[in-house]
């Protein structure tokens, strides 16, 4: 599986992520990565992407912008991209960008998303979660991921983040559906020009009237980022990410929550019978179940990762979930476990590109999963099922069902 690099004597492990056999063994793929060789190497038409699973060479590519720019895209999406080189522009901000200029973006973007103010958010997130559960728990037995994770991270991030229209959630939540866990490539491309299209309608509405207090309005109303004012476009591109960065990962990182509860009886148990444990679970399960299996940054300079050297322009590709279950940083990774020394995990990224929707996000696994435990403390999979997940760009599980009693 590995191959030697005759310069230098460092492994390079040939790995086709977009492949049913990496999906069908990921955790096996990864551990072996880990384990055997310096990077692995996935190549996408006949560009190498460098895969770096380890937490030590995750975090230090993620930390340092200037060998590892952003700026010629990150976000791998499109469905199965073998045959494509990989993408080498950007068109999600401020991802896609750099410091400074990302910075500013950044600085823009943050006060709306700070603790003290997603903690306005706690009543509505309280609400939906009821609401569903109330439909969802009179059944008996349900599908987690569209009964209830799905609606609920959406309706919340498009209803208070956003301020969507009613009338128009609907559509956003099912573009946002197809981008990431879309069944073929037409299906994620045909989602992302429906959600720039909805973007770009967004932008113009709140320039031409802007509500108060609003985050959308502020990307719109902003005069200089950069030392310029930004564009139509760049203020869509702002948009985009906002809509779909927190739709896709709550929902399956809380999946993974669910289902190992509901899989493990006495990990239940404990976390049912003392529900303080509950901010503990939730990150164990966004250093267990972190979606993202790849990012993609690229080399400014000629540089080595890993003991690999790397010529200027190359692909790197991150992976958090492989990083959150190195064994070099996490003792006995794979299991769930409320009571580590070691917490800090890479799941919302860190450096300058860290994730800025964390605080919304925890507070909102952290309000499902109570009010779960609180209505349903005793649940278990139900019987019969096929589970299936999905692995590029991100990984979780497609659906499941779950019995109360
Ligand atoms: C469990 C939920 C979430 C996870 C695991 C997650 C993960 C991540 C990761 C790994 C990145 C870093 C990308 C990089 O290294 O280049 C990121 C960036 C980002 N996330 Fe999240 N995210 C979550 C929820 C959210 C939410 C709810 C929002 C918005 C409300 C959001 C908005 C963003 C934005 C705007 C960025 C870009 C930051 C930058 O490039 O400076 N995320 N997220």
């Amino acid at each position: 599986m590995t191959t030697e690099q005759p310069s230098t004597g460092k492994k390079l492990c040939p790995v086709d992520v977009w492949s049913p056999e990496f999906n069908a063994e990921f955790w096996q793929t990864i551990g072996h990565l880990q384990q055997n060789a310096s990077l692995g190497v996935h190549t996408q038409g006949s560009t190498p992407c460098y895969f770096a699973t380890r937490f030590a060479d995750v975090f230090s590519v993620l930390r340092d912008t200037t060998t590892y720019s952003s700026e010629h895209g990150v976000a791998i999406l499109g469905g199965d991209n073998r045959a494509e080189p990989p993408k080498n522009e950007g068109r999600f901000l401020p991802e896609d960008l750099d410091p400074p200029v990302q910075t500013d973006w950044r600085k823009l973007i943050d006060p709306y998303l700070t603790t003290k103010r997603v903690s306005e958010y706690e009543p509505t997130i309280r609400a939906v979660t009821d609401e569903l559960l109330d439909a969802a728990l009179s059944a008996g037995r349900f599908h987690v991921m569209a009964d209830f994770l799905r609606p609920l991270q959406l309706k919340v991030v498009f209803s208070e983040i956003l301020h969507l229209p009613g009338s128009e959630i609907d559509d956003w939540m099912h573009w946002s559906h197809d981008l990431f866990v879309g069944e073929t490539p037409e299906i994620a491309g045909a989602a992302f020009v429906s959600i720039n299209k909805a973007a770009e309608d967004l932008v113009r509405e709140r320039m031409a009237n802007p509500l108060p207090d609003d985050l959308v309005s502020a990307v719109c109303a902003v005069t200089e980022i950069g030392g310029r004012e930004p564009t139509l476009a760049e203020r869509t591109a702002v948009v985009v990410p906002l809509a779909i960065a927190g739709t896709e990962s709550v929902g399956t990182v809380l999946g993974g929550i669910v289902h190992h509860l509901a899989s493990h009886p006495d990990d239940l148990a404990e976390l049912a019978g003392d529900r303080s444990l509950v901010p503990a679970a939730v990150e164990e399960g966004l250093r267990m179940f972190a979606n993202v299996t790849a990012l993609q940054r690229t080399a400014t300079v000629d540089t080595e990762l890993a003991g690999v050297p790397l010529e200027a322009g190359a692909k790197v590709w991150t992976s958090y979930n492989g990083a959150n279950r190195d064994p070099e940083r996490f003792p006995d990774p794979h299991t769930w476990n409320l009571h580590r020394d070691e917490v800090r995990h890479v799941a919302f990224s860190v450096g300058p590109h860290r994730c800025l929707g964390a605080n919304h996000a925890r507070l909102m696994m952290r309000t499902a999963l109570d009010r779960l435990l609180e209505r349903a403390p005793r649940f278990r999979l139900a019987p019969g099922q096929d589970i299936q997940h999905f692995s590029m760009p991100t990984r979780g599980i497609h659906e499941f069902s779950i019995e109360v009693s």
